[in-house]
């Protein structure tokens, strides 16, 4: 294996800095953890650290997102990137914004007056959970996108070679992009910034995301087991299809009791209700494609490639399911049942997802035939058990937190005084086990393909 075009390149500067902020995600994640047993735990308090943890994830995922796009256009185009020169002074801006939202997130920490207002808008932190950069990084990051999206676009006229599977990808783009754009507005009304900012949040993960994951999708099959185009974008196009239709009106899962009017009730719950089944139709798309190959040699590429379809399923998909109905959502609604939904959906959709990627790209990038795939299954399995039982003893938590809270009525306060200890403690030591299992990716990554293989 081996890239046809040198600017494929460039996706390796991007999940480098990817993985490596993964781990500072999970290093943060596990202080968070230790903070619920020992709240004094750590110089930044929980609220920062916090912060750091979901914003760290959310960039990561996209800057992993970012790489793997410029690789799948320049294949796809079958050229060149348009302007190589720019993508990699792109990939520096971020770097360097993002390095410096996180320095003003660890600086608010630690001195919470120097988020101070300037121009009528907030330095350091805007406030808006997952999206807290504050407005001069969204001006710098909504450039440094469209950057991004003019080089792709160019690209592929330059090229005129379009392919179901870049058009849908740079569709799924495209919409990411302009979906960032009603969570930079404030409005007076709590109820308005909230409805404005689910449209960031949830049509991302719900929306945008999946599209591109559709499309990623597709695009792995192809590559790791030969599967034919027209069969792949066949699939694609249905999975695509039926994100949007159920997944844009599912956004009224989040407008049950926010203050928006009675119908979402309906249309939420409706709607939501179908999110489910395009990930079933990718976890049957992963299955069908690849059950009659036999000699993959890119087997780590694989096993990520399957896992991503599966835990999408699983943690967006049923985990999802299980509170989006009003009836439902009514009790668990803000508890740790939400909480324990969103580890297990990000993991699956999207961590796995660019981990994938990075196993089926990274070894052509690198000029590598066949590698030792030992380290990439081990960490896959730490990471997975990890998780599952972090979601489990989270779901215990939420299921006591909810009886509590809604059946007894005891206010969040109380609640959380009389928590059972262990939901905390076993969180913790399993959070450290998902780290021993990133550690083992981060070593990976740097280690493939310059090591001599034994096997
Ligand atoms: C595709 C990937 C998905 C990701 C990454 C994801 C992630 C999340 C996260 C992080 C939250 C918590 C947001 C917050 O309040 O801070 C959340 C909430 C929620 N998600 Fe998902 N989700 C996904 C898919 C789905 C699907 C397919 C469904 C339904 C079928 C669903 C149903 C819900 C519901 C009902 C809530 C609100 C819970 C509450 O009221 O507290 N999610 N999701
Ligand atoms: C890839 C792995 C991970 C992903 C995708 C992830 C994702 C998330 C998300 C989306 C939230 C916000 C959830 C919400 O408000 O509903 C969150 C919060 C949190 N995460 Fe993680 N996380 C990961 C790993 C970890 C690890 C290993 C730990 C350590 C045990 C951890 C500990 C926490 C804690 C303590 C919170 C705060 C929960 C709360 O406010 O009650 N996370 N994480
Ligand atoms: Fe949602």
């Amino acid at each position: 294996m081996s890239i046809k075009y040198e600017s494929q390149k460039i996706a390796q500067n991007f999940y480098t800095f990817a993985v490596l902020l993964f781990l500072v995600q999970v290093v943060v994640g596990v202080i968070a953890a230790a903070q619920f047993i020992w709240p004094d735990f750590f110089i930044l308090n929980f609220n920062t650290i916090r912060t750091l943890h979901i914003n760290a994830l959310v960039v990561w995922l996209l800057v992993g997102m970012m790489g793997a796009t410029y690789y799948v256009v320049s294949e796809e185009s079958e050229s060149e990137l348009w302007n190589l020169p720019l993508a990699k002074f792109q990939f520096w801006a971020t770097v360097v914004a993002v390095t410096a939202v996180v320095l003003g997130y660890i600086w608010m920490g630690i001195n919470p007056q120097a988020n101070t207002l300037v121009f009528g808008t907030r330095l350091l932190n805007e406030g808006r959970e997952y999206i807290e950069a504050p407005r001069w990084a969204d001006i710098l990051i909504v450039v440094s996108v469209l950057l991004f999206l003019l080089n792709c676009f160019m690209t592929m006229f330059k090229a005129k070679k379009w392919t179901g599977i870049q058009g849908t990808l740079l569709a799924g783009l495209t919409f990411l992009a302009l979906m960032y754009l009603p969570g930079m507005f404030y409005t007076k009304s709590m109820v308005k910034d909230q409805f404005w900012w689910w449209w960031v949040v949830h049509l991302w993960v719900e929306g945008a995301w999946e599209i591109i994951a559709g499309a990623l999708l597709a695009f792995m099959l192809m590559k790791l087991v030969g599967a034919r185009r027209e069969v792949v974008e066949k699939w694609m196009y249905i999975e695509v299809g039926l994100v949007m239709f159920t997944g844009i009106l599912g956004t009224g899962h989040h407008y049950y009791w926010i203050g928006t009017p009675g119908y979402w009730l309906w249309v939420g719950g409706i709607f939501s209700s179908l999110e489910p089944i395009p990930l079933l139709v990718m976890v049957w798309d992963a299955f069908k494609t690849t059950r009659e190959t036999r000699n993959v040699t890119n087997k780590a590429g694989l096993y990520y490639t399957v896992a991503h379809a599966i835990f999408n399923f699983v943690g967006a998909g049923l985990m999802g399911v299980i509170h989006t109905l009003p009836q439902v959502n009514k009790w668990t609604h803000g508890t740790q049942i939400t909480t324990a939904h969103g580890h297990l959906a990000f993991y699956g959709a999207y961590v796995l997802l660019v981990l994938a990627m990075i196993y089926v790209t990274l070894p052509a990038i690198r000029g590598v035939k066949e590698f030792n795939a030992s380290r990439a299954f081990q960490s896959f399995w730490w990471m997975t058990i990890s998780m599952v039982f972090i979601v489990l003893t989270i779901m215990g938590a939420g299921m006591v937190q909810t009886y509590m809270e809604r059946l007894m009525g005891l206010d969040y306060v109380a609640v959380k005084s009389v928590y059972n200890l262990w939901f905390w403690i076993f969180r913790a030591i399993f959070g450290v086990g998902f780290l021993y299992g990133v550690w083992m990716l981060v070593v990976d990554y740097f280690k493939l393909g310059k090591e001599t293989t034994t096997a």
